[in-house]
């Protein structure tokens, strides 16, 4: 891919940011020794081994192996392109990447994102306008306020009312001479299916505003004031705008989920408002959608906890089964809290009060607890029922991977069916247990091969050639020694000499070492890499890594010469037995150095 923003502007954009700060916004670090420490945002982790290097300006995970800078962060945790990673740095600090700067194909697509979150603010601007200011949303206000909503939770949340008839914000955009295509994309309208215009989306309802972790704008939800069907309405799905990754209210709950390290998760948007009103302010609805695991990673930057809040009739009671199951999937800890039939937070504050929803909350049951109840009611105490409670149990109790909790939970299990513990045990022994995601190894320890001494001699070197790479990533001062002996000729390992090459290029061209500077230069694989010898503990004096640097040279160059020598001198003496085995030898060497590489 062609990249063109200029490296001066790149660099400018990277060194005003600060990796940890902007990590640190959307997951939970914890400051450990030198660097910084928290659960991975790109794989389901109950240790956290994502770590952040503030000296370095890089991230790197030991669980699944993402690493890289700023930009790479960014990348994959928005899903967005490196240009607009840096564009949207760069705005924060006032440093311009302009358009002609981009290449056709991501200019196009980011003017296309960029257009709909301004549509989408313009339009959230005209809903709330039409509901505080025209006489048209007088009704829309009458409604709110017959349902309890106070003109501060109408502020805060932007509230809107978006008016009858079919054209109302078509026509208004229409004056302002918006794009029909960029309306179109952006949702809000509808193409006619006879003749070419469009038509409104949310006619005569209730707005809510759904706003996503950057603040802006994504999507708009929209209710009814009457019994007319259906009761809400979404946005389609846009290129900004993705439901199973959204939750409705979390950009005014983020701050006080971070400082409770707990979030109620509801089913609809009248209930975030009213926890709103009942001051508790930790509180996201998903969007007519389950919760999915992209949700709960998504929440893992803010809590420790989640607490989920589905209605108790059966639709709600199966949404948070199935939660459960992504719960434990994502290693999330998290409480159900079922309310009295018929009631959701909405209904339940209006009738009790805050102050029962907060004594409610509190006995929230734990997920395990909950699922035991639920399946008890589901099959009863019946012999057969308790069989076929048994076999419902089996998969959750055995993906329990802390063996004393397991424990517990099977003498609980066996407390409340009357059946012996031992048996249960014994049942669950053989179903294999989950396979655990963490401890996945990115890099395999080439020092524990086994086999023929070459095999160990060239294991030995590459893991020498990764410590000289480590040593240039973290002292300037050796990539010059480095490059007058030559010593990346030497290397046996492609990879690693193709990232030594690219620090000595960096090096010779900008002046600088900085590792995330060096990214972008990268592959792939390569960055992992990088990043993972970069961001590791190793302490280092200088003498011993000069020591290295010899040992290395004259061991290779020993190992070369003398293979080759030898080949040398067998075909002198026309020796054809040795010197079809030392070529041989020389063939297995190469054909070693490819399959490590
Ligand atoms: P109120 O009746 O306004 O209190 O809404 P509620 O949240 O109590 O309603 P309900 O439990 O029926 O819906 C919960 C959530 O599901 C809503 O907030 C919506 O996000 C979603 N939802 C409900 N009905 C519809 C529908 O007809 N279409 C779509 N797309 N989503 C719906
Ligand atoms: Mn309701």
């Amino acid at each position: 891919m062609v990249n063109h923003i200029p490296e001066k502007t790149i660099s400018e954009v990277r060194n005003a940011s600060d990796i940890v700060g902007i990590i640190s916004e959307v997951v939970l670090l914890k400051r450990a020794g030198k660097n910084f420490l928290g659960l991975c945002p790109f794989h389901s982790e109950k240790t956290p081994s994502f770590t952040v290097s503030s000296d370095k300006q890089i991230f790197y995970c030991f669980g699944c192996g993402t690493g890289g800078n700023v930009f790479s962060f960014l990348m994959k945790y928005e899903g967005c392109s490196f240009p607009e990673a840096v564009r949207s740095l760069g705005r924060r600090h006032g440093i311009t990447v302009e358009d002609h700067q981009l290449s056709p194909e991501d200019r196009r697509r980011m003017q296309e994102r960029e257009g709909i979150f301004d549509v989408n603010a313009a339009a959230a601007a005209f809903f709330q306008r039409m509901l505080l200011e025209e006489a048209e949303g007088r009704q829309a206000m009458d409604y709110l306020q017959k349902r309890g909503i106070s003109r501060e939770t109408i502020d805060r949340f932007s509230l809107g009312y978006a008016p009858g008839g079919w054209d109302a914000l078509t026509g208004w955009f229409a004056d302002r001479r918006v794009s029909v295509a960029l309306l179109e994309a952006s949702g809000l309208v509808i193409p006619q299916k006879n003749g070419g215009g469009v038509y409104d989306r949310f006619r005569n309802r209730i707005i809510f505003p759904i706003a996503g972790i950057s603040s802006r704008i994504i999507g708009f939800g929209g209710r009814v004031m009457d019994d007319a069907l259906p009761k809400y309405l979404n946005s389609p799905e846009t290129p900004v705008f993705n439901k199973r990754r959204s939750l409705y209210g979390l950009e005014v709950a983020r701050s006080h989920c971070r400082a409770t390290g707990t979030v109620y998760v509801v089913e609809g948007y009248f209930d975030v408002l009213a926890l709103f009103q009942a001051g508790i302010l930790n509180a996201a609805a998903t969007l007519g959608t389950a919760l999915t695991s992209e949700h709960v990673r998504l929440l893992k930057g803010y809590v420790r906890e989640i607490v989920l809040v589905y209605d108790s009739d059966q639709a709600g009671i199966r949404a948070a089964l199935k939660s459960v199951e992504t719960f434990r999937k994502e290693n999330m800890d998290a409480r159900i809290l079922v309310l009295p039939e018929g009631h959701d937070p909405d209904s339940f504050i209006l009738q009790f009060g805050a102050d029962a929803f907060i004594e409610a909350a509190k006995n929230a049951r734990k997920m395990m607890d909950f699922l035991l109840e639920e399946t008890i009611r589901k099959h009863g105490l019946s012999v057969e029922g308790k069989l076929r409670i048994v076999e419902d149990m089996t998969a959750p109790l055995s993906a329990v991977s802390d063996r004393m909790a397991r424990s517990l939970y099977i003498r609980d299990l066996a407390e409340h069916i009357g059946v012996d513990e031992v048996m249960i045990a014994g049942r669950l022994r053989r179903i294999p247990a989950a396979a655990q995601p963490d401890g996945f190894s990115p890099l395999p320890d080439l020092g524990r091969r086994h086999g023929v001494d070459p095999e160990d001699i060239t294991a030995r070197h590459v893991k020498i050639e990764r410590k000289i790479i480590t040593m240039m990533l973290q002292f300037q001062e050796f990539i010059a020694e480095i490059d007058r002996r030559a010593l990346l000729d030497l290397f046996e390992d492609d990879r690693l000499k193709s990232i030594g090459r690219h620090i000595l290029n960096h090096y010779k061209t900008t002046g600088e070492h900085h590792v995330s500077g060096l990214i972008g230069r990268l592959d792939d694989a390569e960055r992992t890499m990088t990043v993972n010898l970069a961001i590791g503990g190793d302490v280092w004096d200088r003498k011993g890594c000069l020591r290295l640097l010899d040992q290395f040279e004259s061991s290779r160059k020993r190992q070369t010469d003398n293979l080759l020598q030898r080949i040398e001198a067998a075909s002198r003496k026309n020796d054809k037995a040795l010197l079809l085995k030392l070529l041989e030898e020389k063939q297995n060497r190469a054909r070693e150095r490819q399959t490590i590489n």
